[in-house]
């Protein structure tokens, strides 16, 4: 069941301190099923804080979030994480292969975790891989790959487990303009082919292109791009 108005994951009025500093103020957010919508903002406006509020990773100190009718705040963290695991895929600007694995493993990583057979993860992987370009890779190690073709290994791990959701923090910001916008083009095609709701946190107007909607972040308050031009 979708929240009224059919969005699947609603926030409002959203508040969150780190002592002094406001990081939200009054944020609200939402988006449907297969929508993708760009966070923009200037850096240290909230655009992070918001994601892991979002993806339920952060407890803001007021407001609600509402994820497929569920209230985000009346879960255990239990609950929380199961859903992060089943419902989300994440992406972020660097770091998130696992060194230690080959590019495979680390794409059936999330399947593996979830009790999937190796054969039958990796075979999954793989497709992924190939929507991604990034099949020839399966045998490397992170760190024998280039940027480009890493964050495009990332992104096929964030999807391999067919998330309703997909939470991406500048997912280009370690990339070249030619690179990131060859990501970009195969992150929204492959979320759009899922049916997967992408959150793009991203500084860049360049990236905040390939959304269907913009909302823009400043001192921790948000709103959409429409109300602001
Ligand atoms: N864990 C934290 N501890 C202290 N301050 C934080 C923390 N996370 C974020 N902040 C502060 O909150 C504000 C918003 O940060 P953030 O959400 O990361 O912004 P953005 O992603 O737009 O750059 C900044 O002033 C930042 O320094
Ligand atoms: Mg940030």
């Amino acid at each position: 069941m979708n929240a009224p108005g059919g969005s699947l994951l609603v926030a409002e009025g959203l508040r969150k301190a780190y002592g002094p500093t406001m990081a939200l103020d009054g944020a609200e957010f939402s988006i449907h099923p297969g929508e993708v919508v760009a966070v923009m903002g200037p850096s240290g406006s909230g655009k992070s804080t918001l994601l892991h509020c979002l993806a339920g990773i952060v407890t803001p100190d007021s407001g609600s979030i509402m994820y497929d009718g569920q209230d985000l705040a009346t879960m255990s963290d239990a609950q929380r994480s199961r859903l992060r695991r089943s419902d989300f895929g994440f992406v972020f600007q660097f770091g998130q292969l696992v060194p230690e694995l080959t590019c495979v493993e680390n794409v059936a990583l999330p399947l593996r975790l979830n009790g999937a057979p190796r054969k039958q993860a990796e075979r999954t992987a793989l497709e992924w891989m190939q929507r991604l370009e990034v099949d020839d890779l399966g045998r490397k190690r992170p760190g024998e790959v280039s940027g480009g073709q890493g964050q495009r290994v990332a992104v096929a791990r964030s999807l391999v487990t067919d998330p309703r959701v997909l939470f991406a923090d500048e997912p280009t910001g370690a990339l070249d303009s030619l690179n990131g916008e060859r990501v970009m083009e195969l992150l929204t095609e492959a979320a759009r082919s899922a049916n997967a709701a992408v959150v793009l946190v991203t500084h860049e107007a360049r990236v905040a292109a390939y959304s269907d909607r913009e909302i823009v972040v400043r001192d921790g308050k948000s709103r959409d791009m429409e109300r602001v031009i």
